[in-house]
Protein backbone atom coordinates (compact mmCIF):
# COMPACT_ATOMS: atom_id res chain seq x y z
CA UNK A 1 0.00 0.00 0.00
CA UNK A 2 1.17 3.39 -1.16
CA UNK A 3 0.20 6.44 0.50
CA UNK A 4 -0.18 9.19 -2.32
CA UNK A 5 0.75 12.48 -1.38
CA UNK A 6 3.60 14.75 -0.37
CA UNK A 7 4.77 17.60 -2.90
CA UNK A 8 8.87 16.53 -1.76
CA UNK A 9 10.48 13.87 -3.98
CA UNK A 10 11.95 12.95 -0.34
CA UNK A 11 8.30 11.82 0.31
CA UNK A 12 7.46 9.76 -1.86
CA UNK A 13 11.26 7.78 -0.82
CA UNK A 14 9.40 8.44 3.15
CA UNK A 15 5.99 7.14 2.13
CA UNK A 16 6.63 4.13 0.23
CA UNK A 17 10.34 2.37 1.56
CA UNK A 18 9.77 -0.86 2.15
CA UNK A 19 13.41 -0.94 3.89
CA UNK A 20 13.58 0.88 7.13
CA UNK A 21 16.63 1.72 8.49
CA UNK A 22 15.65 1.79 12.55
CA UNK A 23 19.48 1.31 13.19
CA UNK A 24 21.04 4.48 11.27
CA UNK A 25 18.96 7.10 12.96
CA UNK A 26 21.63 9.67 12.98
CA UNK A 27 19.94 10.35 9.10
CA UNK A 28 17.07 10.97 10.94
CA UNK A 29 18.14 13.76 13.53
CA UNK A 30 19.88 15.83 10.47
CA UNK A 31 16.66 15.91 8.76
CA UNK A 32 15.45 19.98 8.26
CA UNK A 33 13.48 21.27 10.74
CA UNK A 34 14.08 18.21 13.08
CA UNK A 35 13.72 18.87 17.02
CA UNK A 36 16.94 17.55 18.95
CA UNK A 37 16.70 14.08 20.60
CA UNK A 38 15.44 15.33 24.00
CA UNK A 39 18.23 15.59 27.33
CA UNK A 40 17.37 13.28 29.82
CA UNK A 41 19.12 11.91 32.37
CA UNK A 42 20.06 8.70 32.53
CA UNK A 43 17.65 5.62 32.60
CA UNK A 44 17.47 3.79 36.16
CA UNK A 45 19.00 0.22 34.82
CA UNK A 46 18.72 -3.39 37.10
CA UNK A 47 19.48 -6.64 36.74
CA UNK A 48 16.53 -8.59 37.66
CA UNK A 49 13.79 -6.72 38.35
CA UNK A 50 12.00 -3.18 38.66
CA UNK A 51 9.04 -1.43 39.31
CA UNK A 52 8.15 2.25 37.94
CA UNK A 53 5.20 4.09 39.44
CA UNK A 54 3.79 7.90 40.00
CA UNK A 55 5.37 7.62 43.28
CA UNK A 56 8.39 7.22 45.20
CA UNK A 57 7.05 5.37 48.09
CA UNK A 58 5.00 2.84 46.19
CA UNK A 59 7.58 1.74 43.61
CA UNK A 60 9.50 1.09 46.93
CA UNK A 61 6.85 -1.02 48.42
CA UNK A 62 6.70 -2.80 45.00
CA UNK A 63 10.71 -3.36 45.04
CA UNK A 64 10.15 -5.09 48.27
CA UNK A 65 7.93 -7.30 47.68
CA UNK A 66 9.74 -8.87 44.58
CA UNK A 67 13.05 -8.81 46.84
CA UNK A 68 11.11 -11.05 49.72
CA UNK A 69 10.41 -13.46 46.65
CA UNK A 70 6.56 -12.10 45.33
CA UNK A 71 6.17 -12.23 41.35
CA UNK A 72 5.38 -8.91 39.62
CA UNK A 73 1.38 -9.55 40.38
CA UNK A 74 2.37 -9.56 43.80
CA UNK A 75 4.04 -6.44 43.34
CA UNK A 76 0.90 -4.56 41.27
CA UNK A 77 -1.26 -5.53 44.17
CA UNK A 78 1.07 -4.03 46.67
CA UNK A 79 1.60 -1.04 44.63
CA UNK A 80 -2.00 -0.14 43.54
CA UNK A 81 -2.83 -0.15 47.28
CA UNK A 82 0.02 2.33 48.22
CA UNK A 83 -0.66 4.76 45.60
CA UNK A 84 -4.54 4.39 47.31
CA UNK A 85 -2.40 6.23 49.82
CA UNK A 86 0.26 7.98 48.57
CA UNK A 87 -1.77 9.33 45.32
CA UNK A 88 -4.40 10.53 45.95
CA UNK A 89 -4.81 12.93 42.89
CA UNK A 90 -4.85 9.23 40.83
CA UNK A 91 -4.16 6.11 43.16
CA UNK A 92 -7.68 4.43 44.37
CA UNK A 93 -9.66 2.07 46.01
CA UNK A 94 -12.59 3.75 44.60
CA UNK A 95 -12.14 3.82 40.87
CA UNK A 96 -11.01 0.91 38.40
CA UNK A 97 -8.38 0.58 36.15
CA UNK A 98 -6.88 -1.86 33.42
CA UNK A 99 -4.08 -4.24 33.96
CA UNK A 100 -2.55 -6.57 31.22
CA UNK A 101 0.07 -9.02 31.70
CA UNK A 102 2.28 -11.26 30.30
CA UNK A 103 3.93 -14.58 31.69
CA UNK A 104 7.91 -15.87 31.74
CA UNK A 105 5.89 -18.58 29.35
CA UNK A 106 4.31 -15.70 26.60
CA UNK A 107 0.82 -16.09 27.81
CA UNK A 108 -0.72 -12.97 28.08
CA UNK A 109 -3.74 -11.95 29.92
CA UNK A 110 -6.12 -8.66 30.84
CA UNK A 111 -7.93 -8.02 33.57
CA UNK A 112 -10.94 -5.14 33.05
CA UNK A 113 -11.90 -3.66 36.63
CA UNK A 114 -13.52 -1.00 35.32
CA UNK A 115 -15.84 1.00 37.21
CA UNK A 116 -19.57 -0.06 36.13
CA UNK A 117 -22.80 2.27 35.94
CA UNK A 118 -24.85 1.84 38.94
CA UNK A 119 -28.30 -0.15 38.71
CA UNK A 120 -30.53 3.24 38.34
CA UNK A 121 -28.21 4.86 36.50
CA UNK A 122 -30.06 5.76 32.58
CA UNK A 123 -29.42 6.69 29.28
CA UNK A 124 -30.10 11.11 30.06
CA UNK A 125 -29.66 10.90 33.43
CA UNK A 126 -27.26 13.96 32.81
CA UNK A 127 -29.37 15.96 30.40
CA UNK A 128 -32.46 18.69 31.57
CA UNK A 129 -35.95 18.63 30.38
CA UNK A 130 -34.94 20.62 27.25
CA UNK A 131 -32.36 17.62 26.62
CA UNK A 132 -29.05 19.63 27.21
CA UNK A 133 -26.42 18.24 29.46
CA UNK A 134 -26.01 19.62 32.73
CA UNK A 135 -22.70 20.95 33.61
CA UNK A 136 -20.80 19.12 36.22
CA UNK A 137 -23.41 16.86 37.34
CA UNK A 138 -21.55 13.61 35.61
CA UNK A 139 -17.95 15.28 36.77
CA UNK A 140 -18.32 15.83 40.58
CA UNK A 141 -20.20 15.10 43.66
CA UNK A 142 -22.20 11.94 43.94
CA UNK A 143 -24.10 11.27 40.85
CA UNK A 144 -20.46 11.32 39.33
CA UNK A 145 -19.54 8.10 40.52
CA UNK A 146 -19.57 4.38 39.03
CA UNK A 147 -19.26 1.33 41.15
CA UNK A 148 -15.70 1.12 41.73
CA UNK A 149 -14.16 -1.61 40.50
CA UNK A 150 -9.93 -1.23 42.25
CA UNK A 151 -10.60 -4.11 44.76
CA UNK A 152 -12.56 -6.91 43.19
CA UNK A 153 -9.50 -6.29 40.33
CA UNK A 154 -6.96 -6.71 43.18
CA UNK A 155 -8.61 -9.84 44.90
CA UNK A 156 -9.15 -11.17 41.32
CA UNK A 157 -5.72 -11.19 40.28
CA UNK A 158 -4.20 -12.35 43.13
CA UNK A 159 -6.68 -15.49 43.57
CA UNK A 160 -5.18 -16.16 40.36
CA UNK A 161 -1.45 -15.25 40.20
CA UNK A 162 -0.38 -13.82 43.18
CA UNK A 163 2.01 -16.05 45.20
CA UNK A 164 2.28 -13.98 48.55
CA UNK A 165 -0.40 -14.12 51.09
CA UNK A 166 -3.08 -11.28 51.01
CA UNK A 167 -2.44 -9.03 54.08
CA UNK A 168 1.41 -9.04 53.43
CA UNK A 169 0.68 -7.12 50.03
CA UNK A 170 -1.90 -5.17 51.36
CA UNK A 171 -0.58 -4.05 54.98
CA UNK A 172 2.45 -1.63 53.82
CA UNK A 173 -0.66 0.52 52.38
CA UNK A 174 -2.18 0.18 55.85
CA UNK A 175 1.08 1.31 57.80
CA UNK A 176 1.40 3.61 55.44
CA UNK A 177 -1.89 5.27 55.95
CA UNK A 178 -1.74 5.49 59.79
CA UNK A 179 1.76 6.22 59.94
CA UNK A 180 1.13 9.15 57.22
CA UNK A 181 3.87 10.03 54.67
CA UNK A 182 5.66 13.43 53.59
CA UNK A 183 3.73 15.12 50.94
CA UNK A 184 5.85 16.49 47.83
CA UNK A 185 5.36 19.77 45.97
CA UNK A 186 3.22 18.63 43.72
CA UNK A 187 1.11 16.34 45.93
CA UNK A 188 1.16 19.66 48.33
CA UNK A 189 0.18 21.62 45.26
CA UNK A 190 -2.41 19.40 43.89
CA UNK A 191 -4.67 19.14 47.40
CA UNK A 192 -4.43 23.02 48.02
CA UNK A 193 -5.82 23.66 44.26
CA UNK A 194 -9.20 21.25 45.11
CA UNK A 195 -9.72 22.49 48.44
CA UNK A 196 -12.61 24.52 47.85
CA UNK A 197 -13.96 20.99 46.19
CA UNK A 198 -12.94 18.97 48.93
CA UNK A 199 -15.42 21.50 50.92
CA UNK A 200 -18.06 21.61 48.61
CA UNK A 201 -18.31 17.88 48.05
CA UNK A 202 -17.86 17.27 51.65
CA UNK A 203 -20.58 18.73 53.34
CA UNK A 204 -20.85 17.96 56.82
CA UNK A 205 -17.61 16.09 57.05
CA UNK A 206 -14.08 16.89 57.42
CA UNK A 207 -11.92 14.62 54.62
CA UNK A 208 -8.43 14.29 55.65
CA UNK A 209 -7.07 16.04 52.40
CA UNK A 210 -7.48 19.08 53.71
CA UNK A 211 -5.03 20.14 56.39
CA UNK A 212 -5.77 19.69 59.75
CA UNK A 213 -6.36 23.20 61.13
CA UNK A 214 -6.96 24.88 57.67
CA UNK A 215 -4.16 27.05 55.40
CA UNK A 216 -2.31 25.34 52.74
CA UNK A 217 -0.34 22.15 52.71
CA UNK A 218 3.23 22.74 52.52
CA UNK A 219 6.06 19.81 50.83
CA UNK A 220 6.71 17.94 53.85
CA UNK A 221 3.91 18.04 55.74
CA UNK A 222 3.10 14.44 56.92
CA UNK A 223 -0.83 13.54 55.50
CA UNK A 224 -1.84 10.72 57.98
CA UNK A 225 -5.11 9.15 56.75
CA UNK A 226 -6.15 6.77 59.80
CA UNK A 227 -9.87 5.97 58.26
CA UNK A 228 -8.45 5.05 54.86
CA UNK A 229 -6.14 2.93 57.06
CA UNK A 230 -8.71 1.10 58.58
CA UNK A 231 -10.80 0.56 55.65
CA UNK A 232 -7.52 -0.77 53.83
CA UNK A 233 -6.98 -2.73 57.36
CA UNK A 234 -10.87 -4.60 56.13
CA UNK A 235 -9.29 -4.55 52.87
CA UNK A 236 -6.38 -7.05 54.31
CA UNK A 237 -8.56 -8.86 56.68
CA UNK A 238 -11.51 -9.69 54.42
CA UNK A 239 -10.21 -9.47 51.03
CA UNK A 240 -13.47 -8.22 48.81
CA UNK A 241 -15.87 -8.53 51.30
CA UNK A 242 -13.74 -5.35 53.43
CA UNK A 243 -14.43 -2.98 50.77
CA UNK A 244 -18.10 -4.19 48.80
CA UNK A 245 -19.96 -5.64 52.39
CA UNK A 246 -19.79 -4.66 56.17
CA UNK A 247 -18.62 -1.38 57.02
CA UNK A 248 -16.98 0.00 54.03
CA UNK A 249 -20.15 -0.73 51.97
CA UNK A 250 -22.50 1.23 55.00
CA UNK A 251 -20.31 4.05 54.63
CA UNK A 252 -20.28 4.31 51.54
CA UNK A 253 -24.03 3.43 51.00
CA UNK A 254 -24.65 6.07 53.34
CA UNK A 255 -22.79 9.09 51.27
CA UNK A 256 -24.74 7.88 48.59
CA UNK A 257 -27.96 8.48 50.48
CA UNK A 258 -26.60 11.63 51.68
CA UNK A 259 -25.87 13.12 48.34
CA UNK A 260 -27.97 11.40 46.18
CA UNK A 261 -25.56 8.91 44.56
CA UNK A 262 -26.81 5.80 42.79
CA UNK A 263 -24.83 3.27 43.91
CA UNK A 264 -27.20 0.05 46.21
CA UNK A 265 -25.78 -2.34 47.67
CA UNK A 266 -27.46 -4.61 44.40
CA UNK A 267 -24.38 -2.59 42.52
CA UNK A 268 -21.41 -3.31 44.95
CA UNK A 269 -22.60 -7.16 45.18
CA UNK A 270 -22.64 -7.52 41.69
CA UNK A 271 -19.33 -5.91 40.76
CA UNK A 272 -17.21 -8.55 38.96
CA UNK A 273 -13.49 -7.73 37.47
CA UNK A 274 -13.36 -9.37 34.45
CA UNK A 275 -10.71 -11.37 32.46
CA UNK A 276 -10.20 -10.67 28.80
CA UNK A 277 -8.40 -11.67 25.87
CA UNK A 278 -6.10 -9.13 25.00
CA UNK A 279 -5.21 -7.30 21.44
CA UNK A 280 -2.35 -8.49 19.67
CA UNK A 281 -0.78 -6.65 16.61
CA UNK A 282 2.52 -6.22 15.05
CA UNK A 283 4.75 -3.03 14.42
CA UNK A 284 7.74 -3.70 12.69
CA UNK A 285 10.17 -5.98 14.51
CA UNK A 286 7.50 -6.14 17.74
CA UNK A 287 4.80 -8.15 18.94
CA UNK A 288 2.20 -5.53 20.43
CA UNK A 289 0.00 -7.00 23.12
CA UNK A 290 -2.71 -4.02 24.60
CA UNK A 291 -5.78 -3.79 26.42
CA UNK A 292 -9.34 -4.51 23.98
CA UNK A 293 -12.99 -2.78 24.87
CA UNK A 294 -14.20 -1.31 27.07
CA UNK A 295 -10.67 0.79 26.82
CA UNK A 296 -10.36 2.65 23.20
CA UNK A 297 -6.82 2.46 23.58
CA UNK A 298 -5.87 -0.91 22.21
CA UNK A 299 -7.79 -0.69 18.97
CA UNK A 300 -6.73 2.57 18.31
CA UNK A 301 -3.10 1.94 18.92
CA UNK A 302 -3.02 -0.61 16.90
CA UNK A 303 -4.90 1.24 14.08
CA UNK A 304 -2.47 3.66 14.67
CA UNK A 305 0.58 1.52 14.08
CA UNK A 306 -0.85 0.06 11.41
CA UNK A 307 -1.49 3.43 9.82
CA UNK A 308 1.60 4.56 10.65
CA UNK A 309 4.15 1.54 9.88
CA UNK A 310 4.55 2.12 5.92
CA UNK A 311 5.88 5.33 6.98
CA UNK A 312 9.78 5.70 7.48
CA UNK A 313 9.57 7.72 10.73
CA UNK A 314 13.34 7.72 11.48
CA UNK A 315 14.29 9.02 7.97
CA UNK A 316 11.37 11.89 7.88
CA UNK A 317 13.47 13.29 11.09
CA UNK A 318 12.14 13.59 14.97
CA UNK A 319 9.39 15.92 15.14
CA UNK A 320 9.44 17.21 11.76
CA UNK A 321 6.59 18.90 10.09
CA UNK A 322 6.76 15.70 8.50
CA UNK A 323 6.77 12.82 10.43
CA UNK A 324 4.30 14.66 12.67
CA UNK A 325 2.17 15.29 9.24
CA UNK A 326 1.52 11.85 8.97
CA UNK A 327 0.96 10.34 12.57
CA UNK A 328 -1.79 13.58 13.02
CA UNK A 329 -3.36 12.24 10.19
CA UNK A 330 -3.45 8.76 11.94
CA UNK A 331 -4.53 10.24 15.19
CA UNK A 332 -7.37 12.70 13.91
CA UNK A 333 -8.73 8.82 11.52
CA UNK A 334 -8.64 7.13 14.92
CA UNK A 335 -10.26 8.86 17.17
CA UNK A 336 -13.20 9.37 14.48
CA UNK A 337 -13.12 6.09 14.56
CA UNK A 338 -13.11 5.99 18.26
CA UNK A 339 -16.20 8.17 18.89
CA UNK A 340 -18.33 5.84 16.26
CA UNK A 341 -17.81 2.44 17.32
CA UNK A 342 -16.37 1.86 20.21
CA UNK A 343 -18.06 1.35 24.17
CA UNK A 344 -18.61 -1.89 26.19
CA UNK A 345 -18.58 -5.02 24.45
CA UNK A 346 -20.71 -6.48 26.61
CA UNK A 347 -23.34 -4.59 26.13
CA UNK A 348 -23.12 -4.15 22.37
CA UNK A 349 -20.99 -4.98 19.54
CA UNK A 350 -17.76 -3.10 18.54
CA UNK A 351 -16.19 -4.25 14.87
CA UNK A 352 -12.73 -4.39 16.68
CA UNK A 353 -11.79 -7.16 13.90
CA UNK A 354 -12.79 -4.57 11.21
CA UNK A 355 -11.16 -1.83 13.12
CA UNK A 356 -7.92 -3.63 13.43
CA UNK A 357 -8.43 -4.88 9.43
CA UNK A 358 -4.83 -3.98 7.71
CA UNK A 359 -6.66 -2.88 4.42
CA UNK A 360 -9.09 -1.23 6.21
CA UNK A 361 -6.54 1.03 8.19
CA UNK A 362 -4.16 2.05 5.61
CA UNK A 363 -7.34 2.88 3.07
CA UNK A 364 -8.19 5.14 5.94
CA UNK A 365 -5.03 6.85 5.21
CA UNK A 366 -5.64 7.02 1.54
CA UNK A 367 -7.43 10.17 2.21
CA UNK A 368 -4.59 11.71 3.16
CA UNK A 369 -4.72 15.35 1.61
CA UNK A 370 -1.75 15.93 -1.58
CA UNK A 371 1.06 18.69 -0.93
CA UNK A 372 1.46 17.97 3.12
CA UNK A 373 -1.56 19.62 3.56
CA UNK A 374 -3.81 19.14 7.11
CA UNK A 375 -7.09 17.33 6.50
CA UNK A 376 -9.64 18.75 8.15
CA UNK A 377 -10.95 16.84 10.32
CA UNK A 378 -14.97 17.85 8.93
CA UNK A 379 -14.03 16.33 6.44
CA UNK A 380 -13.03 12.94 8.05
CA UNK A 381 -15.94 12.81 9.96
CA UNK A 382 -19.29 15.25 10.24
CA UNK A 383 -18.13 17.37 13.19
CA UNK A 384 -18.89 21.01 15.25
CA UNK A 385 -15.73 22.69 16.51
CA UNK A 386 -15.63 21.64 19.73
CA UNK A 387 -14.48 23.30 22.90
CA UNK A 388 -11.38 21.82 24.60
CA UNK A 389 -10.85 20.04 27.46
CA UNK A 390 -9.19 19.80 31.15
CA UNK A 391 -6.55 18.29 32.37
CA UNK A 392 -6.61 14.92 33.57
CA UNK A 393 -5.51 12.47 36.42
CA UNK A 394 -4.80 8.79 36.01
CA UNK A 395 -1.95 7.05 36.80
CA UNK A 396 0.18 3.75 36.00
CA UNK A 397 2.75 1.23 37.18
CA UNK A 398 5.14 -0.85 34.68
CA UNK A 399 6.69 -3.92 36.32
CA UNK A 400 8.98 -6.69 35.85
CA UNK A 401 10.23 -9.52 37.81
CA UNK A 402 13.14 -11.48 38.07
CA UNK A 403 11.52 -14.54 36.05
CA UNK A 404 10.19 -12.54 33.46
CA UNK A 405 6.64 -11.96 34.44
CA UNK A 406 5.46 -8.51 33.31
CA UNK A 407 3.14 -6.35 34.19
CA UNK A 408 1.50 -3.22 32.69
CA UNK A 409 -1.48 -1.64 35.05
CA UNK A 410 -3.32 1.99 34.08
CA UNK A 411 -5.75 2.82 36.91
CA UNK A 412 -8.07 5.45 37.56
CA UNK A 413 -10.51 8.10 39.79
CA UNK A 414 -11.01 10.13 36.25
CA UNK A 415 -10.62 13.03 36.95
CA UNK A 416 -7.93 14.92 39.29
CA UNK A 417 -8.96 13.48 42.95
CA UNK A 418 -12.12 11.80 41.23
CA UNK A 419 -15.79 13.27 42.27
CA UNK A 420 -13.62 14.63 45.07
CA UNK A 421 -16.29 12.80 47.40
CA UNK A 422 -14.53 11.16 50.33
CA UNK A 423 -16.58 8.32 52.05
CA UNK A 424 -17.19 9.76 55.45
CA UNK A 425 -15.90 7.27 58.24
CA UNK A 426 -14.13 5.35 55.28
CA UNK A 427 -11.50 7.90 53.85
CA UNK A 428 -11.33 7.21 50.88
CA UNK A 429 -12.05 9.29 46.96
CA UNK A 430 -14.83 8.08 44.71
CA UNK A 431 -14.46 8.58 41.20
CA UNK A 432 -16.14 10.68 38.58
CA UNK A 433 -15.99 8.04 35.87
CA UNK A 434 -19.75 8.33 35.10
CA UNK A 435 -18.08 11.25 32.68
CA UNK A 436 -16.44 8.48 30.78
CA UNK A 437 -20.08 7.76 29.08
CA UNK A 438 -21.11 10.02 26.58
CA UNK A 439 -23.76 12.05 28.15
CA UNK A 440 -25.86 12.99 24.86
CA UNK A 441 -24.46 12.15 21.43
CA UNK A 442 -22.40 14.35 19.99
CA UNK A 443 -21.44 16.41 23.24
CA UNK A 444 -17.98 16.37 24.13
CA UNK A 445 -16.99 15.34 28.15
CA UNK A 446 -14.47 17.00 30.30
CA UNK A 447 -11.29 15.71 27.82
CA UNK A 448 -13.45 16.92 24.42
CA UNK A 449 -13.85 13.56 23.65
CA UNK A 450 -17.44 12.77 22.11
CA UNK A 451 -19.02 9.99 21.50
CA UNK A 452 -22.16 8.13 20.11
CA UNK A 453 -24.68 5.46 20.96
CA UNK A 454 -22.40 2.80 21.56
CA UNK A 455 -20.94 4.53 24.51
CA UNK A 456 -24.56 5.75 26.04
CA UNK A 457 -24.88 5.01 29.51
CA UNK A 458 -26.82 1.79 30.43
CA UNK A 459 -26.86 0.34 34.15
CA UNK A 460 -24.06 -2.28 34.66
CA UNK A 461 -22.12 -0.89 31.64
CA UNK A 462 -18.43 0.05 31.56
CA UNK A 463 -17.69 3.72 30.27
CA UNK A 464 -15.30 3.70 27.25
CA UNK A 465 -11.72 4.35 28.72
CA UNK A 466 -8.61 5.41 26.78
CA UNK A 467 -6.32 3.65 29.19
CA UNK A 468 -3.81 1.57 26.91
CA UNK A 469 -1.68 -0.52 29.06
CA UNK A 470 0.58 -2.24 26.34
CA UNK A 471 3.35 -4.48 26.19
CA UNK A 472 6.08 -5.25 23.75
CA UNK A 473 7.61 -8.20 22.90
CA UNK A 474 10.41 -8.75 20.61
CA UNK A 475 12.32 -12.76 19.49
CA UNK A 476 9.51 -13.73 22.24
CA UNK A 477 10.86 -11.68 24.80
CA UNK A 478 9.13 -8.53 26.44
CA UNK A 479 10.64 -5.69 25.45
CA UNK A 480 8.89 -2.80 26.31
CA UNK A 481 6.10 -1.95 29.50
CA UNK A 482 4.19 1.04 28.38
CA UNK A 483 1.56 3.19 29.71
CA UNK A 484 0.17 6.63 30.57
CA UNK A 485 -2.63 8.64 32.66
CA UNK A 486 -3.71 11.74 30.59
CA UNK A 487 -7.37 11.07 29.55
CA UNK A 488 -8.02 11.22 26.18
CA UNK A 489 -4.01 11.86 25.26
CA UNK A 490 -3.13 8.53 26.74
CA UNK A 491 -3.30 6.86 23.22
CA UNK A 492 -0.96 9.18 21.63
CA UNK A 493 1.55 9.67 24.77
CA UNK A 494 1.64 5.87 24.48
CA UNK A 495 2.31 6.08 20.71
CA UNK A 496 4.67 8.57 20.59
CA UNK A 497 6.51 6.65 23.22
CA UNK A 498 6.86 3.33 21.58
CA UNK A 499 7.44 4.97 18.32
CA UNK A 500 10.31 6.98 20.40
CA UNK A 501 11.68 3.64 21.30
CA UNK A 502 11.44 1.54 18.31
CA UNK A 503 11.64 4.29 15.12
CA UNK A 504 14.00 6.77 16.69
CA UNK A 505 16.23 4.60 19.13
CA UNK A 506 15.23 6.79 22.53
CA UNK A 507 16.48 5.40 25.60
CA UNK A 508 13.32 4.82 27.91
CA UNK A 509 14.27 8.08 29.89
CA UNK A 510 14.71 9.94 26.60
CA UNK A 511 11.19 8.68 25.64
CA UNK A 512 9.07 9.28 28.33
CA UNK A 513 11.09 12.86 29.09
CA UNK A 514 10.52 13.95 25.36
CA UNK A 515 7.72 16.86 24.62
CA UNK A 516 4.87 15.72 23.68
CA UNK A 517 2.42 16.30 20.69
CA UNK A 518 -1.53 15.03 20.51
CA UNK A 519 -4.34 14.98 18.13
CA UNK A 520 -7.79 14.08 18.91
CA UNK A 521 -9.80 14.51 15.57
CA UNK A 522 -11.85 17.10 17.81
CA UNK A 523 -11.18 19.61 18.66
CA UNK A 524 -9.43 20.01 15.16
CA UNK A 525 -5.91 21.15 16.62
CA UNK A 526 -2.88 19.55 17.60
CA UNK A 527 -1.52 19.98 21.23
CA UNK A 528 1.86 21.10 21.53
CA UNK A 529 3.92 20.90 24.72
CA UNK A 530 7.34 23.20 24.77
CA UNK A 531 10.09 22.02 23.34
CA UNK A 532 8.33 19.53 20.84
CA UNK A 533 8.51 21.25 17.80
CA UNK A 534 11.22 23.67 16.91
CA UNK A 535 9.73 27.11 15.57
CA UNK A 536 10.23 27.02 12.15
CA UNK A 537 8.91 23.32 12.07
CA UNK A 538 5.61 25.09 13.68
CA UNK A 539 5.48 27.86 10.99
CA UNK A 540 5.68 24.89 8.33
CA UNK A 541 2.76 22.90 9.89
CA UNK A 542 0.98 26.18 9.83
CA UNK A 543 1.10 26.82 6.15
CA UNK A 544 -0.08 22.85 5.93
CA UNK A 545 -3.16 23.78 7.61
CA UNK A 546 -2.91 22.55 11.17
CA UNK A 547 -3.61 24.58 14.12
CA UNK A 548 -1.64 24.44 16.87
CA UNK A 549 -2.29 24.61 20.75
CA UNK A 550 0.49 25.53 23.09
CA UNK A 551 -0.25 23.25 25.94
CA UNK A 552 0.59 22.61 29.58
CA UNK A 553 2.68 19.41 29.77
CA UNK A 554 0.09 16.06 30.16
CA UNK A 555 0.73 12.75 30.49
CA UNK A 556 3.11 10.57 32.75
CA UNK A 557 4.56 7.65 31.26
CA UNK A 558 6.44 4.77 33.27
CA UNK A 559 7.90 2.39 31.48
CA UNK A 560 10.23 -0.49 31.35
CA UNK A 561 12.64 -1.41 28.06
CA UNK A 562 14.05 -4.66 28.38
CA UNK A 563 17.57 -4.17 26.13
CA UNK A 564 19.27 -6.85 24.45
CA UNK A 565 21.35 -7.54 26.61
CA UNK A 566 18.29 -8.28 29.61
CA UNK A 567 18.99 -5.62 31.33
CA UNK A 568 16.12 -3.39 32.54
CA UNK A 569 16.10 -0.19 31.88
CA UNK A 570 13.60 2.38 33.35
CA UNK A 571 11.85 5.54 32.42
CA UNK A 572 10.02 7.36 34.97
CA UNK A 573 8.34 10.55 33.65
CA UNK A 574 10.00 13.76 35.22
CA UNK A 575 6.91 15.64 34.89
CA UNK A 576 5.72 14.02 37.97
CA UNK A 577 7.08 12.51 41.03
CA UNK A 578 7.33 8.95 39.29
CA UNK A 579 10.36 6.38 40.24
CA UNK A 580 11.49 3.46 38.54
CA UNK A 581 13.75 1.52 41.23
CA UNK A 582 15.17 -2.11 40.72
CA UNK A 583 17.43 -4.59 41.86
N1 LIG B 1 -10.76 8.10 32.92
C1 LIG B 1 -9.83 8.10 31.88
C2 LIG B 1 -9.96 6.93 30.99
O1 LIG B 1 -10.39 5.89 31.43
O2 LIG B 1 -9.65 7.01 29.84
Amino acid sequence: MRYRLLPFSLGLLLACSTERSVTSTSTAFEAPLATPIPKAAAPRLADSAMVVSAHPEASKIGTQILRRGGNAYDAAVAVQFALAVVLPVAGNIGGGGFLLYRDRNGSAGSLDFRETAPARASRDMYLDRQGKVVEGLSTAGPLAVGTPGTVAGMVTLHQQLGKLSWPALVQPAVDLAAKGFQLTVKEAAGLNHFRADFLKYNPGSTPAYLRPGGGEWQAGDTLRLPELARTLARVRDQGRAGFYQGETARLLLAEMKRGGGLISQADLDGYRAKWREPLRGRYHEYDVITMPPPSSGGVALLQMLQMLEPVNLARAGYHTPLAVHFITEAERRVYADRATYLGDPDFGYVPVRKLLEVDYNRQRMASLRAQGRATPSSEVAAGANLPGYESSETTHYSIVDALGNAVSCTTTLNGAYGSRVVVPGAGFLLNNEMDDFSAKAGVPNAYGLVGGTANAIAPGKRMLSSMTPTILTRNGKVALVVGSPGGSTIITSVLQTILGVVDYGLNAQQAVTAPRLHHQWLPDVIDVEAGALLPAAQDTLRAWGYHLNPRLPWGRLDIIRVQPTGKLEGGADPRGDDTALGY
